[in-house]
């Protein structure tokens, strides 16, 4: 069986990955499992940029600890809003404290009319195969900012992003997962993986 490394000890995007990758002959091993630790200064311009600095940070430590070059991806994520020229895009992380991101982000739109509120969630995958060669996956949620915080489900930006009627807090984990960007950029590498180690 492959094993692949997911960068990230994230039990959700674990699990996704996980059940997208089962048909495969892979195993996704997370930095727990591998007893690796890597938090590189995510300063890229771009979620590309961004993810690439952590595959290729993980891919080294890989190296460096044990003396194998594994496969490895790493994903970088966030909120563009189109009325705010896309912020705060690759900054999502760091736009507010901690659980205060949505209150601030209200705030930053309250003059917005309803028209103008178009916002995604983007996602790039980074993946490094064994032999140092990489390839990047991408997916999008398209959306809107709502008015209000609603639903308790997930994190980050969830209780404020709306799709259809419904804000991402308002989903179960197997909706959003249906519909995310992390889910289509997983995806998306599934598929190309798939014909790479698939039968
Ligand atoms: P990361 O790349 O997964 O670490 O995400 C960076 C930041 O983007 C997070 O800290 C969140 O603020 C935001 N973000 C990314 N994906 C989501 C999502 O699915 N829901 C809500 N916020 C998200």
């Amino acid at each position: 069986m492959t094993k692949i490394v997911m960068a990230t000890n994230n039990a959700n995007k674990l699990r996704e990955a996980r059940e997208i990758f089962s048909e495969l002959d892979i195993e996704i091993l997370s930095l727990k499992d591998i007893n690796v630790e890597c938090d590189p200064d995510e300063n890229g311009q771009t979620f590309k940029g961004n993810a690439g600095i952590k595959a290729k940070a993980i891919y080294n430590a890989i190296a460096e600890k044990s003396g194998v070059n594994m496969a490895v991806f790493a994903d970088d994520s966030g909120l563009c809003v189109d009325a705010l020229d896309g912020r705060p895009g690759v900054h999502s992380a760091r736009y507010a404290p901690k659980g205060q991101e949505c209150a601030k982000l209200l705030g930053e739109m309250k003059d917005v009319p309803a028209d103008k509120r178009t916002a995604r969630f983007v996602c790039s995958i980074v993946f490094i195969d064994e032999k140092g060669m990489s390839l990047e996956a991408s997916g999008a949620c398209e959306g809107s900012i709502g008015y209000e915080e609603k639903g308790t489900n997930g994190f980050g930006y969830d209780p404020v992003f709306m799709v259809g009627d419904r804000t991402m807090a308002e989903m179960s984990a197997d909706e959003k997962n249906a519909i995310s960007h992390r889910g289509a950029a997983l995806r998306e590498l599934y598929r190309v993986l798939k014909e790479r180690y698939g039968e």
